[in-house]
């Protein structure tokens, strides 16, 4: 076995978003997502002479990531059968800056799967390969292909499933919504405080648990449905729903709390406002302190305005963008 080419696979965003688990990392909720062109990771993989595994990060030794990794091939042990080599070494890299507060487990997981199909020649099928990276993070599982991905059980796409995502033929979407643009607000590069997996965790007892999966199921179908007809109102309508009602999930259960920051709340304001300008805009939010804004790039003057922001509130972005094919 020589070492692998590094493979790529970009980060996405979820609009309808996955927050809650149940059994072996599958969603309470159907989620779907578009792919970030801007942002994403790159894996090889090779062997050590020694029997030792060895996960490099930009090329530096990065120990702390083993044991997440070794819980991964431990779950790809138990559901596919692959033994991965006790000596292999990770090597990966993110095109996005390292601290800039993005998650990066969604295209870091993809990647690891699919250098992982290369490099024991495995030839899965696409289902397979977005299973494998949900086995490492939900959220990857929608990053093994460029698109819109639908990961979760629904009434709304015939072969879906909670093992794996599947990709909408993007012809069904709207001329309107094949070109968005997004551009990530960096409210803060630190660290969070809570992780994702805490937070999937406590949604086992949330007091809103069953509503929050009706309105899951309710949001994914309108937003399929503003992707269809082209509806910015409609789609800009459940994307902000989505977004505020994840972290009213985080801050209204038990051992609730709070990822938002003074400026995240000043930029929904001022998105918000341009919102009623009537600019084709809205927000995301991951989990996380950081703020997407979502347009349409025929909305030009949007780049000044996070200029603006940038030199006036000293919030920096990353122009993330939105692949389409
Ligand atoms: O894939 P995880 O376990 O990091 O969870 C991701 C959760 C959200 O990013 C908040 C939502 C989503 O669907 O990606």
């Amino acid at each position: 076995m020589k070492a692998s080419e590094a493979v790529r696979a970009y980060s996405n965003l979820a609009l309808v978003k996955y927050w809650g688990k149940k059994g072996e990392q599958l969603p309470i909720n159907p989620s779907i997502s578009f792919s970030l062109k801007n942002c994403y990771s790159e894996t090889s993989l090779s062997l050590n002479k020694e029997m030792k595994r060895s996960f490099l990060f930009d090329g530096k030794e990065q120990p702390e990531f083993l044991p997440k990794a070794d819980k991964f091939f431990e779950r790809l042990l138990n559901r596919f059968k692959i033994d991965i080599p006790k000596n292999l070494i990770i090597s990966s890299r993110n095109n996005f800056p390292h601290s800039a507060g993005i998650a990066s487990s969604a295209s870091g997981f993809a990647a690891l799967s699919m250098a992982i199909n290369q490099f024991l020649e495995l030839n899965l099928t696409k289902n397979e390969l977005s299973e494998m990276a949900r086995l490492g993070s939900g959220s990857a599982s929608r990053s093994t292909q460029i698109g819109w991905g639908v990961w979760g059980e629904n009434n709304f796409i015939t072969d879906s499933s909670d093992h794996h995502a599947v990709f909408l033929d993007s012809s069904i979407i709207n001329f309107n919504f094949r070109k968005l643009n997004n551009a990530i607000c960096l409210v803060s590069k630190k660290q969070k405080a809570t992780s994702s997996s805490l937070g999937h965790d406590l949604m086992k007892n949330h007091p809103y648990k069953n509503d929050r999966i009706k309105q899951a199921n309710q949001n994914l179908g309108l937003c399929l449905d503003s992707l269809k007809s082209g509806d910015w109102e409609l789609f800009s309508n459940v994307v902000e729903e989505e977004a505020l009602g994840l972290h009213g999930l985080m801050m209204s259960g038990e051992r609730g709390y709070t990822l938002l920051e003074e400026a995240s709340w000043v930029l929904i304001e001022k998105i918000r406002a341009l919102r009623n300008q009537g600019y084709r805009v809205c927000f995301s939010i991951d989990a996380g302190p950081n703020i997407h804004l979502i347009y349409d790039p025929k909305e030009q003057e949007v780049l000044k305005y996070l200029e603006l922001w940038k030199s006036e509130l000293g919030i920096d972005y990353i122009s993330s963008g939105v692949l389409d094919e």
